[in-house]
């Protein structure tokens, strides 16, 4: 996919997940793609330094990925982790507190370096081509690589409670 679908992915998502009342199911799935569409664009983004670098895109980003990555945080912390604490959840109750205590540590992480990453993208916006190609294509590679780890983590995780 194009680094401009994939933005337009991120930005439906963002305005999904703007919403107080999003069917688990649906929602589930949505955050999924969306998260992986983000990691797809960052990653071309990395690809792109230094010489290749889409300063409309980088910009557009600069304004969505907190609002974007926030959304789905808040989405998954009350709408899908709770399904993982009723009574009747299948599977061991501590193991699974302790899992959703980890993934939720995550979440903090990635919404700190998405701060981080908004700098820099909004940098490349404006220069793009940067001092230090090999440590922003490095912050980025980081940033990404983790999420798609997350992401496929927590999706094997919350599959069986959502429905
Ligand atoms: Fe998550």
């Amino acid at each position: 996919m194009q680094q401009e679908e994939n933005l337009e992915i991120v930005c439906r998502a963002a305005a999904y997940f703007n919403t107080t009342r999003t069917d688990p199911a649906e929602g589930f799935k949505r955050a999924r793609s969306a998260l992986l569409a983000l990691c797809d664009l960052l990653e071309q983004i990395a690809d792109s330094i230094p010489g290749n670098v889409d300063r409309v895109i980088c910009s557009e980003l600069t304004q969505e990925l907190t609002p974007f990555i926030c959304r789905i945080h808040r989405f998954e912390e009350e709408t899908l982790y709770p399904l993982t604490r009723t009574e009747t959840s299948p599977g061991d109750k501590e193991r699974r507190e302790a899992t959703i205590e980890r993934l939720k540590h995550e979440h903090l992480e990635d919404r700190c370096f998405a701060e981080e990453l908004t700098e820099a993208l909004r940098e490349l916006s404006m220069k793009p081509t940067p001092q230090n190609p090999d440590a922003l294509g490095y912050m980025l590679r980081g940033f990404f690589e983790a999420m798609r780890r997350h992401v496929a983590f927590e999706s094997e995780h919350l599959r069986p409670f959502v429905h």
